[in-house]
């Protein structure tokens, strides 16, 4: 397993340039917490102006289109945020699952994509509040994830990362409890060594997302199979989001 946790911001539709201040702040904070790896992804329209001044952490990108180019109007290719300093690129969010009608046929094509413009992917998955209290959570985010996952992917553990996000916890305050989120990274760590091989499927790092604070985010870190959170709204301020990485930090010492 990767020792470091990761820790990722997803900005989501926030953020004009008067943010790379907070992006500056994070990223010399993450200078003074090495333990953890720090990444954030800003909106395209940000994401060279953060590759630019920021020299510790990550930068990606929150989607892209599944081609190269071509006439897509409003699009943006995997090789276009590669050039811009992406390093990374999520996919199959619920918010472009559900808010943009993304199958799971698309979801993997993307992943593809950004695999081959040299990125690593970020695979979201979760299932819905119904599903969940129908007690077929693990079923629906095997069957997810399955189905969006490219079936091969050389060096997997180091190219690929899938974020648990039950839908129904983000941006919320709701969170999953340790018991729920341990039985299903655990799923989700079978799957992967399944896909991928004993070894590979053993190092991608499975992060929980859906409301976490620096509040929670350390009992939620130390579940087994947990190695780094997904982050939205506490993302977008250095003293939330460092805080999360500094409780991630913490349960490596616990
Ligand atoms: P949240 O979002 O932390 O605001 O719940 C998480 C996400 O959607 O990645």
């Amino acid at each position: 397993m990767a020792d470091r946790p990761l820790i990722v911001g997803n900005w989501k539709m926030n953020g004009t340039r008067a943010m790379l201040s907070e992006a500056r702040a994070i990223d010399r904070a993450a200078q003074r917490h090495m333990k953890v790896e720090v990444a954030i992804a800003p909106p395209y329209t940000l994401i060279h102006a953060v590759h630019r001044e920021v020299e510790q952490i990550g930068v990606g990108a929150q989607d892209c289109h599944p081609g190269t180019d071509g006439a897509f109007t409003g699009d943006i290719s995997a090789t276009m945020l590669a050039d811009a300093g992406a390093k990374f690129v999520i996919v199959g969010h619920s918010e472009r699952r559900q808010g943009h009608g993304e199958s799971n046929d698309l979801v993997k094509e993307k992943a593809q994509s950004a695999l081959d413009a040299g990125m690593n992917v970020i695979m979201c998955c979760g299932e819905d509040e119904a599903t969940r209290d129908a007690g077929k959570a693990a079923a629906f985010v095997s069957k997810q994830l399955k189905a969006s996952l490219p079936a091969q992917i050389e060096s997997a553990g180091e190219k690929l990362t899938v974020a648990y996000e039950p839908i129904w916890a983000i941006g919320t305050g709701k969170t999953a409890t340790p018991e729920d989120i341990g039985a299903m990274h655990a799923e989700i760590r079978q799957l992967l060594i399944k896909l991928y091989g004993e070894e590979q499927g053993a190092e991608v790092r499975i992060l929980y997302g859906g409301s976490v604070k620096p509040e929670n985010a350390r009992e939620i870190l130390s579940v087994e199979d947990v190695n780094g959170a997904l982050v939205g709204g506490a993302s977008l301020t250095a003293d939330s989001f460092m805080g999360i990485a500094i409780a991630a930090g913490d349960t490596l010492e616990a």
